[in-house]
Order: structure tokens, then sequence, then C-alpha cells
């Protein structure tokens, strides 16, 4: 099984089909848009990956500025977002250095990203969250928004973070920095049974996906949070 960092230099097609079974119901643009107002808004995405939270509100929004430090997900992402290249820029940006951009926008958005941030910075949780909030929040607009989007769990029965220190960053957001969490479903659903256990097997591994054959169910279960914060 390849690492995480392996799959982002290299499986971003192997990734974009892991994405494109999630969240079947359609749950998280359902939420995102009842609750923000991404109309004629500017927007930048943190570790966008291919694209697929982009895909999300793009049509709605005026500009977009995607950063990720994987060249290879951004010729990704550079694909997937062509028909809105007018209102699109992709550049490498490390999620440790954002206070590098000299850039505004209305909304903040991330998602599955920061988490990875927090974990490559497990001794310094705190430290490396004020970081990331403190960071995003000088490029807001007066009255701008910040979302994060993280994993409550694949292949689970109830919202469970998935490690400690990804429980402890959660925490903190809400009650360090006043960020209001949201729980969805967003469960994938797979033609086969063999499909599920190929592809999310081979971004999540071995123990899922022996669990998963062991379901033999072509729907796995996932929770979300989306944490937000108007500043
Ligand atoms: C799980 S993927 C999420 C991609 C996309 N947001 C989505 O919703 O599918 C995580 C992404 O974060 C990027 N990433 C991980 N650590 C990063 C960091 N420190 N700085 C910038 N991007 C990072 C990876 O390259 C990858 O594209």
């Amino acid at each position: 099984m390849p690492s995480m960092t392996e799959i982002y230099n290299r499986h971003a097609f192997e990734y974009d089909e892991l994405v494109s079974h999630e969240d079947y119901s359609g749950n998280l643009p359902r939420k995102l848009h009842a609750i923000f107002n991404f109309n004629n808004k500017s927007v930048i995405e943190f570790g966008v990956g291919t694209g697929r939270l982009t895909k999300l509100y793009i049509q709605q929004v005026k500009q977009v500025s995607c950063f990720d430090r994987s060249v290879h997900m951004l010729d990704k992402a550079k694909a997937n977002l062509e028909p809105f290249k007018g209102k699109t820029t992709l550049d490498i940006c490390d999620n440790n250095y954002i206070n590098r951009l000299d850039l505004k926008a209305d909304f903040i958005i991330e998602g599955w990203s920061f988490g990875h941030t927090i974990m490559e910075n497990a001794d310094e949780v705190f430290k490396t969250t004020d970081k990331l909030v403190s960071d995003c929040a000088l490029l807001l607009e007066k009255n701008g928004t910040i979302i994060i989007i993280e994993t409550l769990g694949t292949d689970m029965e109830k919202p469970i973070p998935p490690a400690k220190t990804l429980e402890v960053f959660y925490n903190y957001l809400e009650e360090k920095h006043n960020f209001k969490r949201i729980i969805i479903e967003t469960d994938y659903k797979f033609t086969t049974v063999h499909e599920a256990v190929r592809v999310l097997g081979f971004f999540f591994g071995e123990e899922t996906a022996k669990s998963i054959s062991e379901k033999n169910n072509t729907i796995v279960k996932e929770f979300t949070g989306i944490w937000y914060r108007k500043f």
C-alpha cells in the first residue's frame, strides 16, 4: 500500500476515482449551499487535491485561487477544472506557509488537508492550529468565513475522529477558536464489493479492505465534519 505522500505525488488518478464514489447522496454540497452563500464570492482553497471540493461551489463563485503542495494533484485539478479556467488559478502552497500569500477572499475553504498538516505536526497541535487559523484569517475580506472539512471516520458506524491527534484538533477549533461543527454522512457507493475493496483498500489499507470485504456491502459508511466560523 502506498503512503499518503506517494498517493498525492503519483496516484492522482486513483485518488480521483476514490472521491468519485464518495458522498453518493450529495450531502456535502447540499449542506454547504444551505449554510453559505457562494454567489459571486471570491474563494481561496487549500489542499485542493484533484478539485473535487472546488467543483461543488465553483459555478457560483466569482473567482477561486487553489493551492496544494503536490504538483501532481494540481495537474489533475487543472484538468478537472478546465471548464472553469477563466476564474481559476492553481499554484503550489504548503499549508505551513499560508502566511507567505498576499491575497484576500470572502471564503477560505479546505477539505481533508489541514488534518494531514496537523498529523505531520502531531507534537504541536495547538501551535499548528493557531497558525493555520490566524494565517487563514489574515487572508479574509471583512466578514469572511473559514470552512474546514475533515474526516470523522470511514467504514465506521458512528462519527469518531480516526486519530486522537485529530480529536484534539477538532475540539481545539471549537473551544479555542469558536468554530461551529456540523456532522454529515458522506457514504461511498460502489457497483460491486470487489470495486469497494480495491478502491478503498488502495487508499486506506489492508485492514479497511478486509473489513469492507467481510461486511459485503457496496455502500461504505463515512462521516465528515464541517467546521466554520465567520470573522
Ligand atoms: C485527502 S486530499 C484532499 C484533496 C481535496 N481537498 C479533496 O477534497 O478531495 C489531501 C490533499 O492535501 C494536500 N496536502 C497534504 N499536506 C499538505 C500541506 N502541508 N500543504 C499543502 N497541501 C497538502 C495533498 O497533496 C492532497 O492533495
